[in-house]
């Protein structure tokens, strides 16, 4: 069974990320699991952490946590066109002590939603620009980014455009193909 860790850069009760990550982890083959990360918890990285070497309980355990996952699947809004800093903060948290990269060469793929019309294009290439800087490669091809989120989901928070769900499944097996390569 292969692992796959999936970020929602929105803690809001009702993200659209979160309904559409929801929708994406069904796509993926059977022998794949997948397991929401947690993140609101942990601190903001400080470098003196690692440098005094006394790392709060929670970063220690996140980190060996996700040494677990084979890949990532990031789902998330944008802020003020970037990524929200839940997200920027979890992958410096993971990349240091440096040597100790936990993101190392694990394959990722990025989906950014926005309930306006740019799908959230700043957000996805900010995160791209970061996910290249520790070292993950990233599916290249297709790229998703989703605008006028809201009119993908019924009320039940399901993906109803059929062209939707055939893209996000062709967009999941270029993703199964990347961790092909590295696992
Ligand atoms: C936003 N929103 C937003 N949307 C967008 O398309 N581009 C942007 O730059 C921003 N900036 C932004 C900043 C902040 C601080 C907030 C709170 C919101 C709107 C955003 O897309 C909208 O709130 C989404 O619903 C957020 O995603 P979730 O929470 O539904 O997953």
């Amino acid at each position: 069974m292969k692992k796959i860790g999936v970020f929602v850069g929105s803690i809001r009760k009702e993200a659209f990320s979160k309904k559409i990550a929801t929708n994406v982890v069904k796509l993926l083959p059977e022998d794949y699991e997948a397991e929401f990360i947690q993140m609101e918890h942990l601190p903001f990285y400080n470098q003196d952490f690692d440098d005094e070497r006394d790392v709060p309980e929670p970063i220690v355990i996140f980190r060996e946590k996700m040494k677990t996952f084979d890949g990532f699947i990031f789902v998330i809004p944008e802020y003020n066109r970037s990524l929200p800093a839940i997200v920027k903060n979890a992958i410096d948290i993971g990349s240091r002590p440096k040597p100790e990269n936990v993101w190392n060469e694990k394959p990722a793929a990025i989906i950014s939603q926005s309930p306006g019309n740019l799908g959230a294009f700043g957000a996805n290439h900010h995160l791209r620009q970061t996910l290249t800087a520790v070292n993950m490669p990233v599916v290249q091809h297709p790229e998703v980014y989703i605008s006028n989120a809201a009119d993908i989901l019924d009320e039940n928070g399901n993906v109803h455009k059929e062209d939707t769900i055939e893209f996000l499944q062709s967009f999941i097996d270029e993703f199964i193909r990347l961790l092909s390569k590295y696992n």
